[in-house]
């Protein structure tokens, strides 16, 4: 019903009788009037007035009713600990295919490798639940798919030249717009879910404390709709998620990369390996050259590219 109303007061952009929503919603005046007090209290501006109401203003909000379609299957927080946290209890409790948990701003947002994941208000942050029925194998093509579907996103929706960096960071010229870090529980052959959870830089701006790092809005000088940038995003993922396997995402993954034939530096917990990033096989490992011309596979890891590009 509140996605209802708002898509009326949104069309008619002037002032709308009780009367009109009550008779266009084909429920009693008293109701539209106990909607519009929840949607007020939920920030969004209705003015009230002997003609009937009126939207002011239209704030970026990431609420169920927002997303049609989604609404018994997004959940939003003002703010949370973790969206990776929430989003794990649900996939435990049988949550269906496409779950998302959305969140405000994240008081304990985690990153990749152990690190912490800053997460102001003006982000977008949310975790997806997958269930692929991939062998525990296959599962990174998932990742892959998501890095590459919001890459493409952002080129589409705003023209800026998104590039995926291995494994699945998305940078614009160099600088970070979106991490992304998945989770998931295997039942006998199969992955019981995939959770990804990905954090982009919108509306706020990261530089401060990440040199490296950019947002949306520092690249467009403008606002940006994140409710727009994760309506297109679910929906195109879903959609790519319908291919069997996910066997092609790879090859096209590697058309939108800022890693291959780069010098990289990688890091894991446990070592530092240096070379070119020759490619990336089909179940996502890097395969690196070092300077004696030998291949490695790696499997994870935090990487670094090199100013030069070149050789190993
Ligand atoms: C990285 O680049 O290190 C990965 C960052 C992943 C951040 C997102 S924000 C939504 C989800 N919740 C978290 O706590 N982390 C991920």
């Amino acid at each position: 019903m509140k996605g209802r109303i708002l898509a009326t007061l949104r069309a008619a952009e002037t002032v709308v009788s009780g009367e009109t929503l009550s008779q266009t919603l084909g429920v009693s005046r008293v109701t539209v009037w106990k909607h519009i007090r929840k949607l007020q209290e939920a920030g969004y501006p209705i003015s009230a007035g002997p003609t009937g109401y009126r939207l002011e203003g239209d704030p970026d909000a990431l609420y169920p009713w927002e997303f049609p379609g989604r609404e018994k299957t997004l959940h939003y927080h003002p703010r949370v600990d973790s969206t990776m946290t929430v989003a794990r209890t649900l996939a435990r409790a049988s949550c269906p295919h496409m779950t998302v948990v959305v969140a405000g701003c994240q008081q304990r947002g985690r990153g990749r490798l152990q690190r912490v994941w800053r997460s102001a208000e003006g982000g977008l942050y949310f975790t997806l639940v997958l269930r692929l029925d991939l062998p525990p194998v296959l599962a990174q093509r998932a990742n892959f798919a998501a890095s590459l579907v919001l890459a493409r996103t952002l080129q589409e929706l705003y023209g800026v030249p998104a590039q995926v960096k291995w494994p699945n960071d998305i940078l614009v010229a160099e600088r970070k717009l979106c991490g992304m870090l998945s989770e998931m529980e295997v039942e006998g052959d199969l992955a019981a879910f995939i959770n990804i959870g990905i954090g982009v830089n919108v509306n706020h701006d990261p530089s401060g404390e990440e040199p490296m790092a950019t947002s949306l809005a520092a690249l467009l000088g403008r606002p940006v709709s994140r409710r727009e940038l994760l309506a297109c995003f679910l929906d195109r993922l879903e959609q790519r998620l319908q291919q069997p396997e996910l066997a092609d995402v790879i090859a096209e993954w590697k058309t939108q990369s800022a890693t291959l034939g780069r010098r990289v530096r990688i890091v894991t917990t446990r070592e530092t390996a240096e070379g070119l990033a020759r490619d990336v096989d089909e179940n996502g490992a890097l395969i690196l050259e070092d300077s004696a011309g030998v291949l490695r596979k790696i499997i994870y890891g935090d990487c670094f590219h090199h100013r030069s590009r070149g050789t190993a």
